[in-house]
């Protein structure tokens, strides 16, 4: 899929934000760090909340809280429902085909976890996982696991220098061994924008199921799981303004009922004796135990949020802020910006002469800005770039320019001190 004004010119059509306004909703932008205005550029490590979040899971704490599915009184119902209108929020924002695709999960993590353990069924020495060279280590080290039960192996799909995916060794590497295809939709750390429209086409015209890790994209574009074709997609909800410890993983009905249970327990069978056990009906066969219904509110309430604003809005004042920063950055002395990819979401990840990442991070922090620095779970690409990691900022349609200005002055600072 293509990432409509990330990285171009504002899309003719698109409305600006009116990002003073869209701060107000956001009470925790609004104080001083270290004696500066906060900055808070670290969204691709966890965004922050709107009013309307906060106050949707008070509300339900203080209105409609019980356990859910298994209670006859009122409070349960609610709860209940609650519950399965985060589901169907889950479901439109991804347009899946329903409901019943919708697994809550614990986040991205969980989620691809939850596929890696179902595919060690099935997996035989010889067998391949695709992977990129890009990946997060939550979309690397679950597939390891199950490779050393099953004598499968990881096939790594490199990148460029530019930090693109060398899509002719993606079509090179795709072959009969190949058993499930897991990559990023966006990199964390270079925030390249994979060409997945593509890899999911070419996968699946060869009966190979593609699981894409959404965690950098959903809150950044429009994704439409249908139009992808992919077979599971993995976000989190604390990555789109939503909770942490909720997260979803989207998967289509004939691959999940295929799929044993993930874990055992209540609320995810049908009955239970001591010498069988029938499990219950998607989604609920993946989620044992009582799920984190306050977390399905503030997802719900994440995504009616986003959408109020508008996918393509977004995307579009992220490319600029992203654009600005690039540019400024890349005039310091001595900087290198890791990840140059043509169609890239709002993430910079750079290095400053030979200041180490932390350092940076540090000294930016003094200035009140916010941004991550090390290797952002994705070490093998630090090694590809020869680094031991970069400084990252990361930009939510709640940043600003005058934000991008405080980052480059920090920047400046930190040059003066350390260079
Ligand atoms: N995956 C998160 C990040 O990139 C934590 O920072």
């Amino acid at each position: 899929m293509s990432s409509p004004g990330l990285q171009g010119a504002p899309l003719p059509g698109v409305a600006r934000l009116d990002v003073d306004r869209i701060r107000q909703d956001f009470p925790i932008l609004h104080q001083e760090v270290n004696g500066h205005p906060l900055a808070y550029l670290d969204n691709a490590a966890s965004y922050q909340r709107p009013r309307a979040v906060i106050d949707a899971i008070s509300h339900y704490y203080e209105h409609d809280h019980a356990n859910v599915h298994r209670g006859v009184h009122t409070l349960s119902h609610r709860a209940t429902e609650a519950q399965e209108a985060g589901r169907e929020a889950a479901r439109r924002l991804i347009n899946a085909r329903e409901r019943a695709e919708i697994i809550f999960t614990r986040g991205t993590t969980e989620a691809i976890n939850l596929v890696a353990y179902a595919l060690r069924e099935s997996l035989r020495p010889g067998d391949e996982i695709l992977v990129s060279q890009m990946e997060h280590h939550s979309n690397i080290v679950p597939w390891q696991l199950a490779c050393q039960r099953t004598g499968a192996r990881l096939n790594v799909v490199p990148v460029s220098q530019r930090g693109e995916l060398c899509l002719d060794e993606f079509h090179r590497r795709l072959n009969a061994r190949t058993r499930l295809v897991a990559m990023a939709h966006v990199s964390n750390a270079l925030g390249t924008v994979n060409p997945v429209a593509e890899i999911t086409a070419a996968a699946r015209s060869r009966g190979i199921p593609v699981l894409l890790d959404g965690a950098q994209a959903i809150a950044h574009q429009k994704v439409d799981v249908q139009e992808l074709g992919c077979d599971f997609y993995a976000f989190s909800g604390h990555k789109m303004c939503g909770p942490t410890g909720i997260g979803v993983l989207y998967g289509r009905r004939e691959r999940l009922e295929a799929f044993p249970p993930f874990q055992g327990g209540g609320d995810m069978i049908l009955s239970v004796s001591f010498d069988h056990t029938e499990f219950n009906e998607l989604p609920y066969k993946f989620e044992a135990g009582t799920p984190d219904v306050a977390g399905a509110v503030g997802l719900a309430a994440a995504i009616s949020y986003l959408e109020g604003i508008g996918l393509e809005a977004i995307a579009a004042h992220e490319g600029e802020l992203l654009r600005h920063a690039t540019q400024a950055v890349a005039a310091l002395p001595g900087a290198r910006i890791v990840g140059e990819a043509r169609e890239k979401a709002g993430v910079l990840s750079f290095n400053l002469g030979s200041i180490h990442p932390h350092d940076l991070g540090t000294v930016l922090d003094h200035q009140g800005v916010a941004i991550r620095a090390g290797h952002h779970c994705a070490m093998p690409v630090m090694e590809f770039f020869g680094i031991n990691g970069t400084a990252r900022a990361s930009f939510a349609f709640y940043n600003t320019h005058r934000e991008v200005d405080q980052l480059v002055a920090g920047l400046e600072v930190a040059r003066r001190m350390l260079a």
